[in-house]
């Protein structure tokens, strides 16, 4: 029988971390630009929301999880969080000689293609604010662009409790993301993998004059340039099963949200984390 995957390193899976569902908008990215790849997700439900909470101990999480990987066949691993990878993509490519990629870098360079006004406001989870990531990269790339961050706690928690079409969802965004509308930004970088499942609250409170940038698409064409220039594509084929979804929390309730934003049915298993 003919294989599409005739190179074992090519065979094996695009891993993604997140604390929840929120990767799973890469993931989507993924199933669109890089059809033929397998992918295992891990959404570190037992210890979501990854915001609050200090960088070294969210990541002790990622560790954890990257071991965890470690059983299973990876090529490629996409910090899928925008609060894990502004806790320190460096420390975790110490842990791993995998090639990784963060959403940070990503989200800059697709915001960037979009501003006209170089007005830029980027929201995301207090850990991501306060680390001050974003403004490294911009001061790096584009030290001309006036960005301006506000941190938006109750958003992943309206998402993984499937409040997104509530009232109060609308309230807690249009009080959030107040002060960015008036400092007049053209352009909104979802700082958080989690907000793009909110992007219509958040449209339709900021209006139809900004864009708003999820660093999933990005992020997707990014990892397929790292596995070609690596020769680790896949072959031709769509990968039709094989994906894996784990998660440290009980499966049911991810599995439910899950189903809504994958298409198909999907498998999800818990695994406890040491910690
Ligand atoms: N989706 C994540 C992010 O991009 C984590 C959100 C959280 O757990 O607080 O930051």
């Amino acid at each position: 029988m003919k294989s599409n995957c005739l190179a074992m390193e090519q065979c094996k899976s695009i891993a993604l971390i997140d604390s929840g569902v929120g990767g799973l908008t890469v993931v989507k990215e993924i199933f669109n630009q890089l059809p033929n790849e397998k992918i295992v997700y891990f959404g570190d439900t037992a210890h979501m929301p990854y915001g609050p909470r200090p960088y070294e101990q969210v990541r002790g999480f990622v560790y954890e999880i990257l071991d965890f990987l470690k059983t299973q066949e990876i090529k490629l691993v996409i910090i899928a969080c925008n609060t894990a990878t502004s806790a320190g993509l460096h420390y975790y490519q110490e842990k791993t000689e995998l090639p990784l990629l963060g959403v940070i870098e990503p989200g800059v360079r697709a915001a960037l293609g979009q501003t006209r006004n170089n007005k830029i406001g980027v929201i995301g989870t207090t850990g991501t604010i306060k680390s001050g990531a974003y403004q490294d990269v911009f001061n790096r790339f584009a030290p001309e662009v006036r960005l301006y961050s506000q941190p938006c706690p109750l958003f992943v928690l309206i998402v993984e409790n499937g409040l997104v079409n509530s009232p109060e969802a609308v309230r807690v965004a249009e009080e959030y993301l107040q002060p960015l509308k008036k400092a007049g930004i053209d352009t909104l970088i979802l700082g958080c993998t989690h907000y793009p499942l909110m992007a219509e609250v958040i449209e339709k409170v900021m209006g139809p004059g900004v864009k708003l940038i999820s660093s999933a698409e990005e992020t997707a064409r990014e990892a397929k340039r790292v596995l070609a220039e690596k020769g680790l594509l896949s072959g031709n084929g769509k990968a039709m099963s094989g994906h894996r979804f784990f998660v440290s929390g009980p499966a049911k309730p991810f599995a439910d949200l899950a189903q809504n934003l994958i298409e198909g049915t999907i498998k999800v298993y818990q695994v406890i984390l040491p910690w």
